[in-house]
């Protein structure tokens, strides 16, 4: 099968450097847009390494997904000046008004929330970056303006 193809390929193509199971699988989800369970044992096999390997690594990187974002990319702070402002209040509000968990994604896959610790606008928190844009002061209500524009 051609995914099979491309994962081999790109193995190929880093299995010679030192550390190869990173740039692998920032190539594998650059090019699928995330690391799907299914490769593990693949990469594994191809990397003579174990499985619990590849999955410790993929799980230990926030910047590995193991299914495809949603179309918006949603990420609040929730590092310490962040929390002294109500970025707390503000995860809560994301969730419920989503419907989904932070790391996770809406079932008709037009956001995935995620946390991030520190956006350098500590003195406007809280704050959020949504599609790459960092946004400060953002309570309930103006995060909810942000999605609808971000989204629309
Ligand atoms: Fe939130 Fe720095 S702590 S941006």
């Amino acid at each position: 099968p051609p995914v099979i193809d491309r994962v081999r390929a790109i193995v190929a193509e880093y299995r010679s450097e030192r550390g190869a199971l990173l740039p692998i699988l920032h190539a594998i989800q650059a090019e699928f847009g995330c690391v799907d369970h299914e490769i593990v044992p693949l990469l594994a096999a191809e990397l003579n390494i174990s499985r619990a390997d590849v999955h410790g690594v993929v799980s230990f990187y926030s910047d590995f997904r193991s299914e495809p974002g949603g179309r918006t990319d949603v990420r609040l702070c929730r590092a310490e000046a962040c929390q002294a402002v109500g970025a707390e209040q503000l995860v809560a509000h994301a969730e419920q008004a989503l419907g989904v968990k932070l790391g996770q994604t809406t079932a008709d896959r037009s956001i995935t929330l995620n946390q991030v610790f520190c956006l350098g606008n500590c003195a406007l928190g809280p704050a959020a970056q949504v599609n790459g844009r960092v946004y400060g002061r953002v309570d309930p209500s103006r995060l909810d303006t942000v999605l609808a524009t971000e989204t629309a």
